[in-house]
Formats: structure tokens, C-alpha cells, sequence
């Protein structure tokens, strides 16, 4: 799939944050991971350095950055970017403007990527891509941190197909299968430390950048996994890949 097919999501973006739409509030994924995920993780880095990939207006940035962490945004939409850096209060994320696409050395050296309602904004190549970054860029031990829409989503098949699971309705949304992602992780080294699947981990509701009023809850799946070097790059066949615990919110 090429670039221009998601194109237009750039203006979409952009829009998006000009309008003043997107929430300030950390978002529940980032308390989550702040207050159960992070700490058990602490033991052995100084301290817990984040990078927030498709941070948008830096709403769970700031907030990891007030909870002590060291954190850098990184988005492509310079609209979001802007806006991020004139709302951070000074606690400290560093914000850059940049396509996921061209990340190709560590800008910080962290210990946590974190993608928030990122993955299911690029192609399959492109997190390909990031997470063969990752393996690379990821000490032993570090984690990556996921929450996006799964293929259970009712958005799921609205708009225009653009291949597999993917549409463009007002813009580019891939709806992610509980088992690639799994897999896609897996293979590359990943030990699986939470998984859950399903609604009420973050229903949206609020205005939108038409005026519009939302009410949604949508189907998502949070993946939180820690790499072992030793195994990286080291396929595991499907049947040894051990499914977690699934908790399934209703
Ligand atoms: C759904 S928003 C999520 C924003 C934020 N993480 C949150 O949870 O509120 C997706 C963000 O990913 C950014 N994005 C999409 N594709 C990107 C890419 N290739 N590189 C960097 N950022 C990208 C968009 O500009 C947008 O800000």
C-alpha cells in the first residue's frame, strides 16, 4: 500500500487539532499503564524513559512526564505537534514533529514505546517496520505499549476498502485482528504481559471538530509485551505462542 492511499488522514489530523477537538486528559490506557504497568516495570531502569509515537496533542505525554517519566512525543502532524508544545505546562516532554516512517535511530534511548490509537492509523508495513525498530531500539526488558481498534470495532467496514481490515472514512482507520497482532509481537521476541479485548476501556464521548456531539465505545484490544533479546528474531511457530489470559470487558 502506498503512502498516498493514507494521505488525506495527514489533513485529517491536522484539522482534527486545529478544532480544538481532542481532549487535554491523560486518556485510561495511559493511567492504566502508569499506575499498574510502569511501576512493576521500573526495577532495573534509572528512570523510565517513554516515547509516545502519534502522541497528537500530547495528552498522555504530559501526563507521564508529571508522573516523573522522561518522555518524547513524536507526530507527523505538525498542527498537533504546535499544539502540544503551547499546551505542556513545562514538565518536560520533548516534542518532535516526525513520520513514524523515517524513525530510524533511537532519538532517546527509551525503555517504553507507546502507541496509543497509533497502530491502527498506519499500514501493516509501516508497523512492521516500527516494531522491527523496536526489537532494535528496545533494551532487554523494554516494553511496548498498544491500545487500538480491533477488527471486532462496528467501525469496522464503513467507508472506502483499502484492503484488509482497512478503510478510509473521513480517514485512513485499520482495524487490527486480535491474532496478528499477537503473532506480529510474538515473533519478534516479545513476551506478552497483559492482553484484554473488547469494549469499555475507553468509550469516547464528547464534541467532535464538526460541533457534532459523539458517544462511542469502541472495541479495542490493550497489548503491553516485554522483549527478550535472546529470543528476538527467533520465529516462534504458531503452536508454541502461548495465548494470555484474555479479559474481556462488556
Ligand atoms: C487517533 S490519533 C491518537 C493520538 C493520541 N495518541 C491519543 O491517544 O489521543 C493518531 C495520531 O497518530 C498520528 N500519526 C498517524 N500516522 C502517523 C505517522 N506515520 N507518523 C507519526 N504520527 C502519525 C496522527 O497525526 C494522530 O495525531
Amino acid at each position: 500500500m502506498s503512502r498516498a492511499s493514507i494521505a488525506p488522514s495527514l489533513g485529517h489530523w491536522d484539522a482534527f487539532y486545529k478544532s480544538g477537538a481532542g481532549t487535554l486528559e491523560p486518556s485510561s490506557f495511559a493511567k492504566f499503564c502508569a499506575t499498574a504497568v510502569f511501576p512493576k516495570f521500573h526495577v532495573g531502569f534509572e528512570n523510565l524513559k517513554i516515547l509516545d509515537l502519534g502522541c497528537g496533542n500530547g495528552r498522555d505525554s504530559e501526563f507521564f512526564a508529571e508522573m516523573g517519566y522522561e518522555v518524547m512525543g513524536i507526530d507527523r502532524s505538525a498542527v498537533a505537534i504546535d499544539g502540544a508544545r503551547r499546551n505542556s505546562s513545562g514538565t518536560g516532554p520533548e516534542y518532535t514533529r516526525l513520520d513514524a516512517e523515517d524513525l530510524i535511530t533511537s532519538p532517546l534511548g527509551f525503555d517504553v514505546l507507546y502507541m496509543r490509537w497509533f497502530i491502527h492509523s498506519i499500514t501493516p508495513m509501516t508497523q512492521d517496520k516500527i516494531l522491527d525498530w523496536a526489537v532494535e531500539c528496545l533494551p532487554d526488558g523494554g516494553l511496548i505499549a498498544i491500545e487500538a481498534r480491533s477488527t471486532s470495532d462496528r467501525r469496522m467496514g464503513q467507508g472506502q476498502s483499502l484492503g484488509e481490515n482497512a478503510f478510509v472514512d473521513g480517514h485512513y482507520r485499520r482495524f487490527i485482528r486480535p491474532h496478528d497482532l499477537m503473532y506480529a509481537i510474538s515473533d519478534r521476541g516479545f513476551h506478552l504481559e497483559h492482553w484484554a479485548e473488547g469494549c469499555k476501556l475507553a468509550p469516547l464521548y464528547g464534541t467532535g471538530m464538526d460541533r457534532d456531539k459523539f458517544d462511542e465505545d469502541p472495541s479495542l484490544i490493550r497489548c503491553v509485551a516485554s522483549l527478550t533479546k535472546r529470543t528476538a528474531g527467533q520465529l516462534a511457530k504458531p503452536d508454541q505462542v502461548k495465548r494470555p489470559p484474555i479479559v474481556r470487558k462488556r
